[in-house]
């Protein structure tokens, strides 16, 4: 088993050039001995190049939130995997519902997306999560599954050896409303499952973090579930000591 505990910030669209600096500057300090939990940082593309260079060397690792299914070409505003890889990205996240649902993406589009970036060496954390609505009509699973059986069917089961699930439920996101523990891990056993039908190993190898108003205060609970390997972090990534004491609460989960 190679599921090494996993914490991605996702500064979503914060950040400044001084801002930036500080942040990363109290991360590197307080990061310490970082073996155990695996740490990455998702950041808008006009910081992609400051934030590669501040990296460097460094055990934190750069991912971008969103990419082109496009390799190259008339597609104003599009960033491609390929100019990501460029800035030493490893991750990219793929269909967050901030972009499901305000730019309509369909779950073929983040499919798209998802072999883009595999294309390109990088791994995707593939963003799956139900609404309020759906989450009361009983259809969680019915939506994940859906959502990850676009990107099984397009690219196969082997595809998700170089990938990261993300279990956000889109009414824990920047709520404050936090998924109950055994709420969010009984989704991500389904997940595992879900995957295990499929492919043994590939399922016991896979990450799947949670995402959705993780806090200091809740991280260790949520990542104490034996199917949660960590966390896709928002807002509280954006404060050093906040996302630290994240990190840390990562520590405790089994390394090998
Ligand atoms: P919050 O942690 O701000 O709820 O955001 C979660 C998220 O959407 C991470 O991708």
């Amino acid at each position: 088993m190679r599921r090494q505990p996993f914490v991605a910030g996702n500064w979503k669209m914060n950040g400044g050039l001084a801002a930036n600096a500080a942040l990363l500057k109290a991360l590197l300090q307080g990061l310490g001995a970082a073996d155990a939990v695996e740490v990455a940082i998702c950041v808008p593309y006009p910081y992609l190049d400051q934030v590669s260079r501040l990296l460097r060397d460094t055990p934190i690792t750069l991912g971008a939130q969103d990419l082109s299914p496009h390799t190259a070409g008339a597609h104003t505003g599009e960033v491609s995997a390929f100019m990501l890889a460029d800035f030493d990205c490893r991750y990219v996240i793929v269909g967050h519902s901030e972009r499901r649902i305000s730019h309509h993406e369909s779950d073929d589009l983040v499919a798209e997306k998802f072999g883009a970036a595999r294309a390109a060496g990088m791994i995707p954390v593939l963003c799956l999560g139900e609404t309020l609505e759906e989450r009361r009509a009983d259809a969680t699973l019915e939506v994940v599954f859906r959502q990850l059986d676009a990107v099984l069917s397009r690219h196969g089961v082997t595809a998700l050896a170089e990938a990261v699930l993300a279990y956000e439920p889109v009414w824990a996101i920047g709520a404050g409303r936090t998924a109950k523990p055994e709420e969010a891990g009984i989704v991500h056993r389904a997940l595992r499952q879900r995957v295990a039908k499929e492919d043994l190993a590939a399922a016991a190898d896979l990450r799947i973090i949670y995402g959705g108003s993780v806090k200091a205060d809740n991280a260790a609970a949520l990542f104490a579930q034996p199917d949660i390997d960590g966390g896709l972090v928002g807002g509280a990534s954006l404060d050093a000591d906040e996302f630290l004491a994240i990190c840390r609460a990562g520590f405790g989960k089994r390394t090998t």
